[in-house]
């Protein structure tokens, strides 16, 4: 494998938290660029922790004296996020990496467009922004975003406004503005509906087919892996039980290398056809269905551009 074929380059990494217990213990996994990786594993076995390190929001632990040979590392594209216990990461590689979040992380009381346009800014903005401060381009970039991940009609709308799973595509869509080449997603669909679920997964797979976007998400639930990605990382108790196809994971499997705790893993009826449950019509969960349309076609629905115009004039 080249250099530049690898998104993510994670070499022994380990992390405590407090003294001798470790999170995360000597976890090797490479991430190919274009790939679509999954990382399973029960409640607590150091999925979000490991994603956490890898986005660079959290130091691994630094080398021992008594412990591996090796100390541990950690690059994307090429470059270091952190070695030997070091956050070494630079702002332009920040905004390489796209951090998807369960709940959302989008600022409640600002627009969605607002919102997406904090995407340019490589951050969330200490002070509650508000629009004034991006340029018409700014605000084209965000509605093409917003576009694409098909809520483009709620762009003026409060984030706190809509649901579950629109809060979550929008915060996709600012990883797009920032202009992230390698999305990191905990657990993105774990707060969300089935239908809705499916919708972020169908996104996400889409951003990495067609727009060549490297993914990696963890999930709760393997039957989405399943579904979505080849190849999956099945942690526990902190350490890498399997790296290989997602095929692999029969419920026989996932016994083996779980035990009683396989049984967290699987949605007792994701097989099922998702009947729209006329009690719910209507509800905060209640959404028009995704449309994901490639950033380049966007200029072929009207609605999108009537929007831009109005927010150019
Ligand atoms: N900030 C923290 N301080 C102490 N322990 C933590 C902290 N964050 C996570 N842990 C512990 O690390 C382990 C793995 O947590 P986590 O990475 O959140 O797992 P997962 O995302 O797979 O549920 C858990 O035992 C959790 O309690
Ligand atoms: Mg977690």
């Amino acid at each position: 494998m080249l250099p530049h074929d690898i998104a993510i380059e994670a070499r022994a990494v380990s992390k405590s938290f407090q003294h001798d217990v470790r999170v995360l213990d000597d976890v090797s996994m490479t991430v190919r660029r274009g790939e679509m990786v999954a990382l399973i594993g029960a409640s607590g076995s150091g999925k979000s922790t490991l994603i956490r390190t890898i986005a660079g929001l959290l130091p691994i632990d630094g080398k021992r004296k008594d412990s591996l040979p090796e100390s541990g590392s950690i690059h994307v594209m090429g470059q270091p996020i952190q070695q030997n216990g070091r956050l070494s990461c630079s702002r332009a590689l920040r905004a390489r990496i796209g951090v998807i979040f369960q709940q959302f992380n989008l600022v409640p009381r600002v627009t969605l467009l607002a919102n997406v346009c904090f995407g340019l800014l490589g951050s969330l903005p200490v002070l509650r922004g508000t629009l004034g401060q991006f340029s018409d381009g700014d605000k084209r970039k965000a509605m093409l975003a917003l576009a694409r991940v098909g809520i483009a009609e709620h762009a003026l709308k409060r984030a706190n406004e809509l649901s579950g799973g629109q809060q979550q595509r929008a915060a996709i869509a600012r990883s797009l503005v920032q202009g992230a080449e390698l999305l990191i997603a905990d657990e993105p669909i774990a707060s969300l509906d089935p239908a809705s679920s499916r919708r972020v997964m169908d996104l996400l797979a889409d951003m990495n087919r067609n727009d060549g976007l490297t993914v990696l998400v963890s999930l709760h639930q393997v039957e989405y892996a399943m579904k979505y990605c080849s190849r999956t990382i099945a942690l526990k108790a902190g350490r890498v039980v399997y790296d290989g196809p997602s095929q692999a994971l029969t419920p026989a499997f996932l016994n083996q290398l779980y035990g009683a705790e396989s049984e967290e893993l699987f949605l007792p009826s994701f097989d099922q056809p998702i009947n729209p449950d006329p009690a719910n019509a209507g509800s905060h969960w209640a959404e028009p269905p995704a449309v994901a349309v490639p950033t380049h076609q966007v200029a072929a629905f009207p609605r999108v551009q009537r929007q831009a115009e109005r927010l150019r004039a």
